[in-house]
Formats: C-alpha cells, sequence, structure tokens
C-alpha cells in the first residue's frame, strides 16, 4: 500500500472526545521509549508528524492520524516508564484501557517491542490483557538497525518461546521493523490494506 496523505486529527486523553467515524483504526502500543511515534512517522514518510523524543514519556494523550482518507493510524503513550509519577502512571493507564475496552473502530492493535531485548514481563501482561479481552493484535519488533542480520532469528525465536511458555499456542502475525533504515515498512503497510480490503 501507498499512503498518499496523513494528516493529525486530534490528540485527547478521554476516549469520547476520539473521531467519531466508522472508518477501522489501528493502535500502537508498547512500553515508552520504544519507537512507536518514529514508526508512524517511518510509515507515513512525515518526520514530523507524531512527536518523538529520545526522552521516554514523550506522547502523553491518544492521537489520531487519518491515512488517505480512510483509516486510522493511533500513537499512545507508552507504558511502564518508571520516572512518571505515580498519579501520572495512574491516569494513563486509565485511558488507555478505557480506549481498549471503549474503541470500536480498533481493527487490531500492534505491541511493539525493542527486538534487543528479552521478553519484558510488562509486555507479555498486556499481550496477555489483550487476549482476555479478545482484542486483534500483532506484534512489531522495533530497532531492528541496532542487532546483526544474523542475529534477528534468534531473538524473535527467543521471543516466541516466551509466549509459548505463557500460553499463547498459535503465535500472533509478527514484523521486524526499523524507523532508521525502514525496515519492514511494506510488511506492515500491506498486513493493514489486506484487513482494510476484507
Ligand atoms: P513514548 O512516546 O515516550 O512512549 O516513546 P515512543 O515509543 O513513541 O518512542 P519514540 O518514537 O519517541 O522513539 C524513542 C527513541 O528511539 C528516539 O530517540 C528515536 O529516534 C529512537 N528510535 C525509534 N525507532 C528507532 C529505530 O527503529 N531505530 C533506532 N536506531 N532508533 C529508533
Ligand atoms: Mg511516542
Amino acid at each position: 500500500m501507498k499512503i498518499n496523505t496523513a494528516e493529525f486529527i486530534i490528540s485527547n486523553s478521554d476516549v469520547k472526545k476520539c473521531p467519531t467515524e466508522p472508518i477501522p483504526e489501528y493502535a500502537f502500543i508498547g512500553r515508552s521509549n520504544v519507537g512507536k511515534s518514529s514508526l508512524i512517522n517511518m510509515l507515513t514518510n512525515n518526520k514530523s508528524l507524531a512527536k518523538t523524543s529520545s526522552r521516554p514519556g514523550k506522547t502523553q494523550l491518544i492521537n489520531h492520524f487519518k491515512i488517505n482518507s480512510n483509516w486510522f493510524l493511533v500513537d499512545l503513550p507508552g507504558y511502564g516508564y518508571a520516572k512518571v509519577s505515580k498519579s501520572t502512571k495512574a491516569i494513563f493507564q486509565k485511558f488507555i484501557t478505557e480506549y481498549f475496552e471503549k474503541r470500536e473502530q480498533l481493527v487490531s492493535a500492534f505491541v511493539l517491542v525493542d527486538i534487543r531485548h528479552e521478553a519484558q514481563k510488562i509486555d507479555l501482561e498486556f499481550i496477555t490483557y489483550l487476549g482476555e479481552s479478545g482484542i486483534p493484535f500483532g506484534i512489531i519488533f522495533t530497532k531492528v538497525d541496532k542487532i546483526s542480520k544474523g542475529s534477528i532469528q534468534k531473538h524473535t525465536a527467543a521471543y516466541t518461546k516466551a509466549l509459548h511458555a505463557n500460553g499463547w499456542e498459535e503465535v500472533p502475525p509478527f514484523f521486524i521493523t526499523s524507523s532508521e533504515s525502514e525496515f519492514g515498512k511494506d510488511e506492515v503497510l500491506n498486513y493493514i490494506d489486506q484487513i482494510n480490503q476484507d
């Protein structure tokens, strides 16, 4: 799929104020700093569409971006960032949970994980939460430019093993990406396009 237009629509912390158009929506979620906002910019060929930062905790709201005038990409705040205060963390958690519970347009979530790291408890817990809530999801490994080509398989195999150990008999669709090198761009976009066509 080719992205012709990508426009910022609205930021907010209240799922009730999200756009009401009944068009398919895909949301990026994962730990702070994993590269959610960067991936949105890479996929949409626009380095300044979503705000990014080398410091975790940059995205603090639900951000809707309308793609090709007929579907939404959603950038969410990260979870698991130790340095935000407990009360901020609780507020984030509340509206993220509300988003996943109430957003009827959501077709699939994508859980982003840094390919360099072993499976983290917080991600596995979030994946379990999505499974229990019946929310379809894929896994996007980020920052593949930071490891050698030869070790990609080792990292994804270790992750698959961790998913199996957490009770996932079948591994969800997964993608290997880099927002630096644009690795995996077509795979992610074609996957979304395929769902949009069905
Ligand atoms: P929060 O909004 O804080 O939750 O973070 P985020 O998940 O949106 O991360 P963001 O896109 O802001 O990126 C965090 C840092 O990682 C930035 O310094 C990015 O430049 C860097 N980064 C993101 N993706 C990649 C990647 O694929 N490769 C490399 N090398 N760096 C990346
Ligand atoms: Mg962000």
